[in-house]
């Protein structure tokens, strides 16, 4: 049973707090490289409720820096970012991406010790269109994240990123929720809606599967299944991986290489990135109706407001909770379980409406909530480990473990245990970085 302490080790991300601790131990997707041009405004990124600024020097340098000027506090977002570093418009010191002052102009050139001065900066190196940013504090930084889709060249993947204005394991615990596909996103589907062969079929046939659930050495996994006629089993099987990675089943397995990230701005607004494998991407199943709940590429649902240069002012969705997610009663009583267009704002609705900061204490688990309970429970073990004893995080020095991770769904022979079941499929996959390892899964 989980405890009010539980819930508050859970919460929190700051500086100091132990989940906070733990994040800290690995690489976090800071921003899109995009967002960041050479000598370009510079950005104010609220990254584990700390207030940073991402620039791009003259040379393409990214640097991630607190926006306070060691000078006398003003706040970075308002400098110059020119030839080779940012400039606070106070008083004209100049920091370079490593936050190493270079310049104090208005100190007599006898007085001055730029050479002394450092703002807190944070290690940042790019790969594949995303700028990532290390905010422990071990010396050497450990290797970047090893998820099978962040191996790709950028040109291979789609990005996707998306604010939510809620905590950030409550948003990822959506993704690993396998029992409300069947009514969220499919409520109102039959399976006669699907084209016979279509596998998706046995989630509505079957609304409340069996989940196995288990630990795995990169985090959690379960493997939801399916009567799928004789002999036959259907699987939804997804994945959490530390510190607030998932790979979720939105696909056939053998060609599903998505991941997505849950990244903290703060306790209540949490970043969503996704990278998926443009060429395994497969297009959504037709239906007989076209049912609105169903498209996982509404086009409503990624329309963006306007960034702003707010704390929170990026990626914000258009449809929100000012709008009740636009929300369409008539469709919601003829063809659609929410009334709301797309899989992801479904998701951002409901997971937003809990609140900023789900009541945990308020909540009834049942058998259906157990890969949330059990991801939960990795993550407090891990830091209370790290916080008393100072024990490795789970997957921290090598990464490469996690490339025994895989998600999607598939029908599979029902002698088979799932776990062979697993294996099977991953021995057949696509494997587009060849970088796939075969699963070393602990005990159930
Ligand atoms: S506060 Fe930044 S230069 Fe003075
Ligand atoms: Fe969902």
């Amino acid at each position: 049973m989980a405890s009010e302490q539980d819930y508050e080790t859970l919460a929190g991300v700051g500086p100091g707090t132990a989940m906070g601790r733990l994040i800290r131990e690995y690489w976090i997707p800071a921003c899109g490289s995009a967002e960041l041009a050479a000598d370009a405004p510079p950005l104010r990124l609220m990254l584990l409720g700390e207030k940073l600024i991402a620039f791009r020097d003259s040379a393409g340098r990214v640097g991630i820096i607190d926006h306070r000027c060691p000078h006398r506090g003003a706040s970075l977002f308002f400098g110059r970012n020119e030839e080779g570093g940012l400039r606070c418009v106070y008083h004209g010191w100049k920091y370079d991406v490593t936050g190493q002052c270079l310049e104090m102009p208005n100190v007599p050139p006898q007085h001055a010790f730029a050479d002394k001065v450092k703002a807190r900066a944070y290690r940042a190196v790019e790969r594949a269109g995303v700028v990532y940013a290390y905010m422990g504090e071990r010396r050497e930084a450990p290797p970047l994240p090893a998820i099978e889709p962040l191996l790709l060249p950028e040109a291979e993947t789609r990005i996707t990123w998306a604010q939510r204005e809620c905590h950030w394991l409550q948003a990822l615990e959506g993704d690993i929720d396998t029992s409300h596909v069947a009514f969220l996103h499919d409520g109102l589907v039959k399976p006669e809606d699907y084209p016979p062969d279509a596998i998706q079929r046995y989630v509505v046939a079957n609304r409340n599967p069996d989940i196995h659930v288990a630990d795995t050495e990169w985090g959690t996994m379960y493997a939801g299944h399916w009567p799928a006629g004789p002999g036959n089993a259907y699987y939804r099987l997804a994945h959490f991986i530390f510190p607030f990675w998932t790979m979720i089943p939105n696909g056939p397995f053998q060609r599903n290489v998505v991941t997505r990230a849950w990244v903290p701005m703060d306790d209540t607004h949490t970043m969503f990135l996704a990278v998926a494998w443009k060429a395994g991407t497969t297009p959504i199943v037709t239906r007989k109706q076209n049912l609105p709940a169903a498209d996982a590429a509404a086009p409503a649902q990624f329309d963006y407001l306007p960034n702003t240069t707010d704390w929170l002012g990026r990626w914000r969705l258009s449809a929100n909770a000012t709008n009740d997610y636009g929300i369409d009663r008539e469709a919601q009583r003829q063809r659609s379980f929410t009334g709301i267009e797309g899989i992801h704002l479904q998701d951002q609705a409901v997971t937003e409406s809990m609140g900023p900061i789900v009541d945990r204490g308020f909540e009834n688990l049942a058998i259906s909530d157990l890969m949330v309970t059990r991801t939960r429970r990795r993550l407090l073990n891990a830091a209370r480990a790290l916080a008393e004893t100072g024990a490795k995080p789970p997957i921290v020095d090598d990464p490469g473990i996690c490339l025994a991770a895989h998600s999607g769904n598939f029908v599979a022979p029902a002698r088979l245990t799932w776990r062979e079941a697993y294996a099977a499929e991953l021995r057949n996959s696509a494997n587009p970085t060849g970088a796939l390892r075969l699963p070393a899964l602990a005990a159930e």
